[in-house]
């Protein structure tokens, strides 16, 4: 047996590496809600993070030895690895979860399908193997995510004595739409999810939705215990590192950008076919089509960061995102105002000094197991924002109260929340958007961790 007590198991680590020119190894760490929330324990030098090789520098670093304490990537063979993260993972399961195929046409499952199902299988191989080996007696594994869903079900076989959770961070599908996938392979997908104690979801909606599925294909749960934990926002962390010099700049920069005295609409995602990024530029020509009165009185800021660029479907969403853009500025723009100012490079900081500019926030995913942009926004902006929230993310369970809420699929009533958002009172929204933070921020990452460890232990 290993010596590690809480074990994590992710494809996207911590940390990632780059080869300089000089053949060095530059290390950046990430962020997002699962590393601040295993900083809780990251000082306990019992707490291992599993997770895959992802760059060139990542294997680089893996062969020569060179690692942070408490992290081990796995160096899967890149080709698998592409057939299960992008084959698998992010064209089959994540469509499923996410409702996002066009069904005429997709999805197909053929031979090519199966061949990257092995890949699928092999690789959450590697982790569950990787966790035998690490965990100590009795030692608490917490599994996340779609990628890694059969891994709960291998490592219990493994090894009976440990305990054993997953956690998804995406919503889960209900069973007319996740009975799309062959019946074996939705057969062994459950299964291995069920050979977890406990499973995590963000919401109760999804935590039924598994249910139901695991009810209606699999002879339901055993002996496996479903819970439910909203992450929220980490607003200490969030609220200092955007007031920090590189925010602050930005904010400067920014601010010439958008122009004297005008309202600003802060979108920042992924660029991600769920996030509907797509309808949110239409809705915001709608906007300015139907209320002239906005116009040249209003700066539309959207963030679309480079995601899943090995996919077409991505590569194909950007070109349009940037397309309509360039549309709507071309339609409405004029020498002294451009409608939509488009980011599609990472600039975190960036990001930040929009939040602390948003007069509205808009996010209106297709469907989104939580969406913490929904809850940074409120707990960043200067001034207090209005959220324009779909009623298909998960935090709209927390946060529909004070939203304006939408039907993702309806422009023009998307163009009518961003007029009402755009013409509240000040006064009730920073109302709203303070009641708005103090929900998002009720499950900080920290917590959200040690709940589930607790829960998982109990
Ligand atoms: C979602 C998933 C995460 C994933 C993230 C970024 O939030 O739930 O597991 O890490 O998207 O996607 P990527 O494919 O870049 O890891």
């Amino acid at each position: 047996y290993g010596a590690a007590q809480v074990l994590v198991a992710s494809n996207r680590g911590p940390v990632s590496y780059t080869v300089g020119e000089d053949g060095s190894l530059d290390a950046k760490r990430g962020g997002g809600g699962l590393v601040s929330g295993l900083s809780a324990i990251g000082s306990d030098a019992d707490a291992l993070w599993v997770c895959s090789a992802l760059s060139d520098g990542d294997r680089e670093a893996v062969r020569r030895g060179i690692g942070e304490d408490g992290v081990r990537m796995l160096d899967i063979p890149a080709d698998v690895h592409a057939d299960a993260y992008n084959g698998i993972a992010n064209s089959v399961l994540w469509f499923v979860h996410h409702m996002l195929y066009q069904t005429p046409l997709e999805p197909v499952f053929d031979a090519e399908f199966r061949r990257q199902w092995a890949s699928y299988e092999a690789y959450n191989r590697a982790f569950a193997e990787a966790l035998a080996e690490e965990a100590a007696q009795g030692a608490a594994v917490v599994v996340q995510d779609y990628h890694l869903t059969l891994v709960p079900g291998m490592l219990r076989e493994l090894r009976p004595d440990l305990r054993i959770g997953h956690f998804s961070h995406t919503p889960w599908a209900p069973p007319e739409y996740f009975r799309m996938l062959p019946d074996d392979v939705a057969g062994q997908v459950l299964r291995g999810m069920l050979g977890a104690d406990r499973l995590g979801f963000l919401t109760e909606r999804w935590a039924e939705a598994f249910t139901a599925c695991a009810e209606r294909f699999a002879g339901g749960l055993g002996g496996t215990r479903v819970g439910v934990h909203g992450l929220g926002a980490d607003a200490d962390f969030l609220r200092k590192r955007a007031h920090e010099a590189d925010v602050e700049e930005r904010m400067a920069a920014l601010r010439q950008e958008i122009g004297e005295g005008r309202r600003t609409i802060v979108r920042v995602d992924r660029t991600e076919l769920s996030k509907n990024i797509v309808r949110g530029l239409l809705a915001y020509r709608r906007l300015l089509e139907a209320h002239a009165e906005w116009r040249e009185r209003v700066v539309h800021v959207a963030f679309a960061y480079p995601s899943r660029q090995d996919l077409a479907v991505y590569r194909d969403y950007t070109a349009e995102v940037q397309r309509l853009s360039e549309e709507i500025n071309a339609e409405y723009g004029t020498p002294g105002w451009t409608p939509v100012v488009l980011n599609l490079k990472d600039d975190f900081a960036r990001s930040l000094a929009a939040y602390r500019l948003a007069d509205v926030a808009l996010v209106n995913p297709i469907r989104d197991g939580m969406n913490l942009v929904a809850k940074e926004v409120p707990v960043v902006s200067d001034a207090g924002c209005a959220l324009v929230l779909s009623r298909e993310a998960g935090a709209h369970e927390e946060l529909g109260e004070d939203a304006i809420t939408v039907n993702p699929y309806d422009v023009t009533g998307t163009a009518a929340a961003l007029h009402e958002a755009l013409s509240m009172r000040p006064e009730e929204r920073a109302e709203r958007s303070k009641r708005l933070a103090a929900a998002a921020t009720a499950l900080p990452p920290a917590q959200w961790f040690v709940d589930q460890l607790d829960a998982l232990r109990g």
